[in-house]
């Protein structure tokens, strides 16, 4: 496995897997690894190369968001790679992604106009832009996302579409905790009353998808209890507990078609998100 810092040192390599006619699977991360991204590293194994980009995009985070105590730790990140048969890391700075000025940016309409990218104004601009400039450098025929991001998912699958980028995206199913929390990077903020706490984001999903699967269409009756379940928990402040179609990221009032319930959730000052879709096979 190579670690490499340089567009130029990724281009070459991918150069020279294209010459002998390799496919090659590409997951974006922004480090601090843990089985969800295994689970999406497992997954581009289906291509003959794996490539993983691990970059704290500065891009993405707003003035009062955790850019700067983000967790990193390259060297746990690489033995998870290597011992996943990863091929390249490809690990720039910011100076090596934005140069010493930027201009340009991948933005896009109603699709961020809901869930996080009302809370997280400039998120979704800032993911696009560094998501379509590392599909430039690594030029993968497949790219893994996780469905955790749901509403990221949607965006990049939107984005490839729009632009005609020539790859396919795969998303790839919500990694869990034996306890039911979806795994994050952001995990590792919570104290220990704090990670209990956190189960309330799970237990309330697990509850708003049984409802669903029971048969109940009426958004506002499963969003309620949803609701109801986390103002249980005095440590939890709510963001967010929503219902939108799972194309469109607009809100919807009956359940048909796909859906996306999506919930962002305070416990303390950690910000953590979790979803359930309904009715994936439209
Ligand atoms: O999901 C993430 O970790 C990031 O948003 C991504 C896709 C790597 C872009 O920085």
């Amino acid at each position: 496995m190579k670690i490499v810092s340089t567009i130029e040192e990724v281009r070459n390599q991918v150069k020279e897997w294209r010459k002998e006619g390799q496919k090659i699977g590409f997951v974006p991360t922004m480090g601090y690894l843990h089985e969800g991204h295994m689970s999406l590293i497992d997954a581009a194994g289906e291509n003959d190369k794996v490539v993983v980009s691990i970059f704290v995009n500065p891009m993405q985070f707003g003035p009062n968001e955790d850019l700067a105590s983000y967790p990193r730790d390259l060297e746990h990140d690489a033995a998870m790679c290597e011992a996943h048969g990863v091929d390249l890391i490809f690990h720039p700075t910011p100076e090596e992604m934005y140069g010493e000025s930027f201009y340009s940016y991948v933005d896009m309409n109603v699709l961020t106009q809901e869930l996080c990218g009302l809370s997280r104004p400039v998120h979704f601009r800032g993911v696009c832009t560094v998501v379509a400039k590392l599909f430039n450098i690594v030029t993968p025929d497949k790219a893994y996302f996780g469905q955790k991001d749901a509403q990221q998912l949607a965006i990049i699958k939107r984005m490839v579409k729009d632009l005609n980028m020539p790859l396919q995206i795969v998303g790839c199913p919500i990694v869990r905790e034996e306890d039911g929390l979806a795994k994050s990077s952001r995990n590792t903020y919570l104290s220990k009353e704090e990670r209990k706490a956190a189960l309330v984001l799970s237990r309330s999903i697990f509850l708003g998808k049984e409802m669903v699967e029971k048969g109940e269409r009426d958004a506002k009756k499963v969003i309620t209890a949803m609701t109801a379940e986390i103002e249980k928990e005095p440590l939890a402040k709510i963001d967010y507990v929503k219902m939108v179609d799972l194309e469109t990221m607009q809100q919807v009032e009956t359940i048909e078609g796909g859906i996306l319930t999506a919930i962002a959730v305070y416990i303390g000052k950690t910000r953590l998100i979790d979803n359930f879709m309904f009715g994936l096979g439209k």
